[in-house]
């Protein structure tokens, strides 16, 4: 893909602003009380990939896909949710997702009048090497949304910039818990993949970043004490988290429990994510139905614009479910990031 192109596509509205002490006492209380109460919680990797070509087709920066399955690639972290399509899955927690002043952080990094909440979740992770060499996150098109597409399909439409007249604009608001200083940043390119990244080094603690992630580049950063970051030699796809006592977070398969951290070696993130409209128009449109993107036209400019470009594949016919084809559309559009901070490196699969 092109530089100028990737630069263009993947330049934020704006800068990521820091929010300090975001949420109030009270509601620090209640989210962590979910983390707590009513886990266990699945990895995020099982939730979102089937096959290690998926995975590359996300957060891959050329790398060898041939030889590495799914269990090479993964990590100890995991996700439960607060809220999933604007409906609030927790009623403790209902007045936190539908606060006016998150809100209000994404409209203001927009200048955008109209915005409705549409997402908020948590990431748990135990001490863990970072692989993600840098992702954005899923991109939202009218009729179709993460709930629709695989997060793999998600990227490739996302990089090949055929979809943008569809986009509904999303903003993000992430807070961070990690009081360790042992790494645990946040990286991101905010010029674009090609120019040199920027990091919000740890501790911290309920410190939010106003971001908007679908259009750039950023990853968490290896965590926990060095020594323990290895994944347990029984960790699989399907192990989950749970609290074991406040102080401690288990992994387990099944009723087995394969690890164990106290909880200051956890690094935990709240994503908070709103869709905004820059006028009535939108709103209508998005409500109406009356511009939406199906999955049919989907396959269809991908295959156009592969033929344009000259480059072999066979037709697949599932689309959806076909690793050739998979790793045709993430060849064709890849694109990452190059530079990483010295006091971040990227970890390679051993
Ligand atoms: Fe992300």
């Amino acid at each position: 893909m092109d530089i100028a192109r990737a630069q263009q596509a993947f330049t934020p509205v704006a800068a990521p602003r820091l929010v300090p002490d975001l949420y109030t006492p009270d509601e620090l209380d209640r989210l962590f009380g979910v983390l707590q109460e009513k886990g266990p919680w699945q990895s995020i990797a099982a939730q979102t990939f089937s096959s290690a070509e998926e995975f590359l087709a996300v957060a891959g920066a050329g790398r060898p896909a041939t030889e590495l399955s799914l269990s090479d690639l993964i990590t100890p972290t995991f996700r439960g949710y607060f809220a999933q399509q604007a409906v609030a899955l927790h009623e403790e927690i209902q007045d936190v997702f539908y606060s006016t002043r998150l809100l209000n952080l994404v409209k203001e990094m927009f200048g955008a009048p109209y915005a409705i909440p549409a997402q908020f979740f948590f990431n748990l992770r135990a001490p863990a090497h970072s692989l993600d060499a840098g992702h954005f996150d899923p991109q939202v098109w009218r009729g179709m949304d993460m709930m629709k597409v695989p997060v793999w399909l998600s990227a490739v439409m996302a990089k090949s910039g055929l979809f943008d007249r569809w986009e509904v604009p999303t903003g993000q608001v992430i807070t961070y818990f990690y009081r360790s200083e042992v790494d645990g940043g946040f990286t991101y390119w905010p010029e674009g993949p090609a120019a040199p990244p920027q990091r919000i080094a740890a501790p911290f603690w309920n410190d939010a970043v106003v971001v908007h992630n679908p259009r750039m580049f950023h990853r968490g950063e290896a965590s926990g004490p060095v020594q323990r970051r290895a994944n347990p030699p029984e960790f699989r796809l399907d192990s989950v988290i749970a609290a074991e006592d406040p102080q401690h977070w288990v992994i387990r398969n099944g009723d087995q429990v394969i690890a164990r951290h106290p909880v200051r070696d956890m690094r935990f993130l709240f994503h908070y994510g709103a869709r905004v409209f820059r006028d009535l128009a939108e709103v209508s449109r998005y409500y109406d139905h009356t511009d939406d993107l199906d999955l049919e036209t989907v396959f269809n400019l991908l295959i156009r614009d592969l033929r344009a470009r000259g480059i072999r594949f066979t037709e697949p016919s599932d689309p959806l479910h076909d690793d050739e084809f998979v790793k045709t559309l993430a060849t064709a559009y890849a694109v990452a990031p190059t530079a990483y901070p010295a006091e971040a490196p990227l970890d390679r699969v051993s």
